[in-house]
């Protein structure tokens, strides 16, 4: 590209990480320590045979997975220990604003209090902003594998810390699971004054992007990537400017493309799409947002300017004040001067 290595250019944005799921940046290491304090025993022997179970062939072989390593988390304790270390790591890498999903119902479902799960994030993130400048916005997930009534009783254990809560998603299980199945939930959501994003066109087809869009009202999609099958819905997102918050490690390790060189995200620049690029759940696919960026960017020879671009509609993306999204703008543009 140029004279900076591509790896020394990204460490340099400033970023901002809007598609991170808290129970997918479970690392093996303190998986373990965390089932130790919690007398659970792992079904694997070690950390190195957990991490030889990590191979999917689909998004559901994943979630599977993830979810019985969510099962290790118990007490306040272990969800601020969860956050900080994904804090500790990002800010590592020059994430500067983090819009984090957590869902509430892997651990509600297991008899885990919704306070306890939320304070322990929430403690962590107000710790990061002061502690390393950090800000953030919170995402409370429904899954959509469970019904609408379920979203509800969640929509309303989340009450009294609506407070802490920015918005509202949708993940978990897509296929079979369209967007359309939590209309009454998003537009109560809404009503309690929450913003609203949803995953859509992972695996799922383009369908399911516009009922995202027109039955739930959201404001961002979560992926994305089979908007390019539909030319209506293609110009429908760029007249909107409507972000989708890309994945790109997630997308080869669940096996949505069979290889990086096969990302859309340079092909969705070029028609004007606002893509951005984030982690997913990076325990469990090999990289957080500086490994996504330089994957990315090697895999397609990304320009100088189209890495650029991506960071900047990250900020744009966000749920930051225009002035704050100004700001960091400024700061990326400033460094992307400062390198040659
Ligand atoms: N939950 C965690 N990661 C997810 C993904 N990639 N898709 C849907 N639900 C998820
Ligand atoms: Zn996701």
């Amino acid at each position: 590209m140029n004279n900076t290595p591509l790896r020394t250019l990204v460490q340099g944005i400033p970023k901002t990480e809007l598609h991170l799921h808290i129970e997918g940046s479970f690392e093996p290491e303190l998986m373990f320590e965390i089932a130790k304090r919690n007398n659970i025993t792992l079904a694997y022997d070690s950390i190195e045979s957990l991490k030889k179970a990590y191979t999917f062939n689909n998004l559901q072989e994943f979630l599977d997975i993830y979810y019985t390593g969510a099962q290790v988390l118990l007490h306040e304790q272990d969800f601020y220990d969860l956050t900080w270390a994904y804090l500790t790591t990002v800010h590592s890498e020059n994430v500067v604003h983090v819009e984090v999903f957590f869902d509430p119902q892997t651990h509600t479902d297991r008899g885990v209090p919704f306070k306890t799960v939320i304070t322990g994030i929430y403690n962590a993130l107000e710790k990061a902003k002061s502690e390393y400048g950090i800000t953030y916005k919170l995402i409370m997930s429904y899954l959509r594998h469970l019904s609408e009534e379920a979203a509800f009783k969640t929509l309303e254990e989340s009450q009294p810390y609506k407070a802490w809560i920015d918005g509202v998603g949708l993940d978990s299980s897509e296929q079979g699971n369209p967007p359309s199945k939590f209309k009454n939930v998003f537009e109560a959501s809404a009503k309690e004054g929450y913003k609203l994003v949803a995953h859509a066109g992972e695996e799922g087809p383009a369908d399911y992007i516009w009922e995202a869009l027109d039955v739930l009202n959201v404001v961002r999609i979560d992926h994305g990537n089979r908007c390019l099958s539909d030319d209506a819905l293609v110009e429908r997102l760029v007249k909107e400017q409507i972000p989708l918050t890309l994945c790109p490690t997630s997308n080869v390790a669940l096996k949505v493309i069979d290889k990086m060189e096969e990302h859309p995200v340079a092909q969705m620049l070029d028609k004007g799409i606002l893509a951005t690029i984030h982690s997913d759940d990076p325990a469990y696919f090999g990289g957080y947002m500086n490994e996504n960026y330089y994957q990315t960017a090697s895999a397609l020879n990304l320009s100088k300017e189209q890495i650029m671009q991506l960071a900047i509609n990250g900020f744009k993306a966000s749920w930051l004040t225009e002035d704050e999204k100004e700001a960091h703008i400024t700061k990326v543009k400033a460094y992307f001067a400062s390198i040659d």
